[in-house]
């Protein structure tokens, strides 16, 4: 087998269960896990209706490139949202199965391992990028997201020798597990960046569509290149989901869009690989592009979760006041993580997932996701709000 599978490091859960292993919680209470990053909120039902409607299509090839209808309705979807200009369905988009598949294979297609390939990714940062990086013959370079700089990488932090051998960087936008949203005036200064060094943005922006505020949805890669003029997103590509968006995890369908030079070869890579999405979902992923009411629904229901939470936490744990994602970031108490975690699962039945499992160290040592929990405030209402409860009593009775 590929001697780069060992590279591979063990996923946060993995750690998590053996964490928990040998501790036996409190049988009285009920298991509330805010460990899952999987949407709870009821799936779009105009998708699943679309899907039915379809599924005699099952018995048809699909194509690598989807229907034109898709892209067309992605196009329509993404330049209402971002305010572009000439998104043109033919070349400069391309229908995936979920942002994770997409994101690993894009690197694979994209990384020239005949030159040093580092892959910048955010610190802490979801997984697939490092394994993408690494199965792909990369080096990850990590850019730590530290409270005094927002949660997002300090740019500038980083040496013109070493930009020089990055290929690819990864932005998340809103953050997971942060949820730091990425401001337009940050995209540009990493396009002109990519410009100078050569280097291609992959911004995985799976998010996007789960902000507090209405007034201030999150803005995307794309839409600063077009505030710049920049309509044919050279270097640029961004990463859309309907996973979260629509809470379709199972359906598996998102899209690419950006660059057309980035778009051909990585339309190429596909054939070969052999991922092109079946055509029922496709038509329910048109549906639901096509749909903003479930949208603001789902919105409305992660408000009301936040607001809940945040009155309950927010007098005993620090953690930057959520714009987006469905995640909260607080310090612990004490600042072990994993100390932390162990004991409230002891005592109180309710699982988080340690900061540090989602972040490496860096030259000195400090790992910045550590001293930190993710909360996944993705469940019911009640149960998410049951777990709040018993994680300020644990906070309290310390
Ligand atoms: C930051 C981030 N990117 C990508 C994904 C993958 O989502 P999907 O493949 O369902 O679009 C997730 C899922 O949790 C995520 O948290």
């Amino acid at each position: 087998m590929n001697p780069d599978l060992d590279a591979l490091k063990p996923y946060p859960f993995e750690k998590l269960a053996a964490l928990k292993a040998d501790v036996t919680p409190p049988t009285a209470l009920a298991h509330i896990p805010l460990t899952i990053g999987e949407p709870q909120h009821a799936p779009y039902i105009g998708a699943l209706e679309a899907l039915v409607a379809h599924q005699q299509e099952m018995a048809r090839y699909p194509a690598t490139t989807g229907m034109p209808e898709l892209r067309q309705a992605i196009v329509a979807w993404a330049t209402q949202r971002f305010g572009l200009e000439g998104l043109d369905p033919d070349t400069q988009v391309l229908p995936v199965n979920g942002t994770r598949e997409a994101i690993f294979a894009f690197v694979q297609a994209a990384l020239d391992r005949s030159r040093p390939a580092r892959v910048a990714v955010p610190n802490p940062f979801y997984q697939i990028y490092e394994g993408a990086a690494l199965l792909a013959g990369g080096t990850p370079l990590y850019l730590d997201c530290r409270a005094e700089h927002g949660f997002r990488p300090n740019l500038d932090a980083v040496s013109a020798d070493t930009w020089r051998e990055v290929q690819i960087v990864f932005l998340c936008s809103p953050g997971n597990p942060t949820g730091a949203v990425t401001p337009l005036a940050d995209f540009q200064r990493l396009i002109a960046l990519a410009d100078e060094h050569d280097f291609i943005i992959a911004s995985d922006e799976c998010y996007s569509e789960l902000y507090l505020d209405e007034k201030a949805p999150p803005p995307g890669l794309l839409q600063a290149c077009a505030a710049l003029g920049r309509h044919d997103y050279r270097r640029c590509l961004v990463f859309h989901s309907l996973s979260k968006r629509s809470n379709l995890p199972g359906l598996r369908s998102g899209f690419v869009a950006g660059d057309a030079a980035l778009i051909g070869p990585f339309k190429r890579y596909r054939t070969y690989h052999g991922c092109a999405m079946s055509l029922p979902l496709q038509h329910a992923s048109i549906t639901a592009w096509q749909d903003e009411d479930h949208v603001l629904a789902n919105r409305d229901a992660y408000r009301e979760t936040f607001a809940a939470v945040t009155e309950i936490l927010a007098p005993v744990m620090d953690f930057p006041t959520p714009e987006a994602s469905f995640y909260l970031w607080p310090a612990v108490p004490g600042g072990d993580d994993e100390a932390f975690t162990r004991a409230l699962y002891a005592e109180e039945n309710v699982s988080v997932l340690p900061g540090s499992y989602m972040g490496r160290a860096a030259a000195d040592g400090h790992n910045p996701g550590s001293g930190r929990v993710r909360l996944a405030l993705v469940a019911e209402l009640e149960a998410t709000v049951e777990g709040a409860r018993r994680l300020r009593r644990f906070i309290e009775r310390q």
